[in-house]
């Protein structure tokens, strides 16, 4: 008898910890009598003719997938919308990429924006693919789940990274901005900073007075600190700094944005007082690093309670981490929220006040 079979692919920006949930999937696929098959480059993959996958097997799935960065399968942000086809088109190639492969369920692993896309074009009209979702971005900014794979990497690479910049600000009293990323999200930002006693934490969600911000660097100095560390996320604004917003999506109206690099705007507002400046852009160094403890632990569950949930017949679901549990909830209800943003109730923007920060007018 042919072994059932399960593929899995990951789609969007990537993160640390997305190989420690193909890990865990694997070995419990396999525990179960399924094969799985990695999707290669996300759904364009499946939009592919012949489709473009890997037969996972004990080899590639070894334990160093617990620790490394990236996907082993690849991940792509621009399958539908590079792909020139009509909606219809593209979720019959899905379906047929899906029947050519003879899966009985699939396992998307994708944020926010893989997420309307799963939700449009797999689960639809009644034609429904078996299929279960993974929250994944380091931006930690999808509904439902309090945590998605990636970000507590990224946390973590990103405190580590602000730790070197310390040294060589105290050295050099200066003040140091760091531009962190996040989207429209200030969870990265304000998590680093307090991680990293970082003195001023600028998110999006928070409006802020420069003038404020400046007076907050001058009491660094003045204070007998000697140094100032300013965490900002990157898509912050300023009166006379905007960042360029486009559409890149067509299904779902995916809102792509460039950002044009805050930090340097904020670090030549600071030399106005007088006080010598430097900015840093961590970028990309954040979606990789040596995946986290929390992340490996994290990933395990997420890729053993997706094969469960297949192997169960439970589809149309996305896996969140609430209250150290996993839960569930339908990808179709998901979707109709907006992302995740920080609160001003939340316990960190909270703490963050309590320790002085200035984390701007709330
Ligand atoms: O959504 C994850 C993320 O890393 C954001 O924090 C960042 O703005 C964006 O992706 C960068 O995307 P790209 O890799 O396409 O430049």
């Amino acid at each position: 008898m042919s072994l059932r079979r399960i593929g899995i692919l990951t789609s969007g920006g990537d993160c640390s910890g997305l190989n420690s949930i193909i890990r865990a999937a694997y070995i419990r696929a396999k525990t179960l009598g399924y094969e799985l098959f990695g999707i290669k480059r996300g759904l364009k993959g499946l939009l592919t003719d012949p489709p473009e996958y890997v037969a996972l097997n004990d080899d590639i799935c070894n334990d160093s997938m617990l620790t490394t960065a990236g996907s082993i399968i690849y991940s792509d942000t621009r399958a539908i919308k590079e792909s020139g086809r009509s909606v219809d088109e593209i979720k019959s190639l899905l379906r047929s990429g899906y029947k050519k492969l003879a899966l009985d369920g699939l396992i998307c692993i994708g944020g926010d924006g893989s997420l309307k896309i799963v939700s449009e074009l797999l689960i639809c009209n009644g034609q429904d693919l078996n299929v279960v979702s993974v929250p994944k971005t380091i931006d930690n900014d999808v509904n439902y789940t309090d945590l998605a794979i990636g970000f507590q990497t990224s946390v973590e690479v990103a405190v580590n990274a602000v730790d070197n910049i310390t040294s060589t600000a105290r050295s050099h009293e200066r003040a140091i901005v760091v531009e962190v990323m996040g989207r429209g999200a200030g969870f990265i930002a304000m998590n680093v900073g307090i991680a990293s006693g970082a003195d001023v934490i600028l998110v999006p969600e928070f409006k802020y007075d420069i003038e404020k911000v400046k007076a907050k660097v001058k009491s660094c100095f003045s204070s007998g600190k000697g140094y100032c560390i300013l965490i900002v996320a990157e898509s912050v604004e300023a009166d006379d700094f905007k960042h360029d917003k486009n559409y890149v999506d067509d299904v779902v109206k995916y809102t792509q944005i460039t950002y044009k690099g805050i930090a340097r705007h904020i670090a030549n507002e600071i030399k106005e007082t007088g006080i010598e400046s430097r900015y840093v852009k961590l970028g990309h160094v954040q979606r990789g690093g040596k995946t986290s403890i929390n992340d490996r632990l994290l990933g395990s569950m997420f890729g053993v309670e997706a094969v469960n949930l297949i192997n169960n017949h439970d589809y149309g679901k996305l896996l969140c981490y609430v209250n150290n549990k996993i839960e569930t909830i339908d990808i179709k209800t998901a979707v109709k929220n907006p992302n995740k943003t920080l609160s001003k109730d939340d316990p960190y923007v909270n703490i963050a006040k309590q320790l002085g920060v200035y984390v701007g007018e709330i």
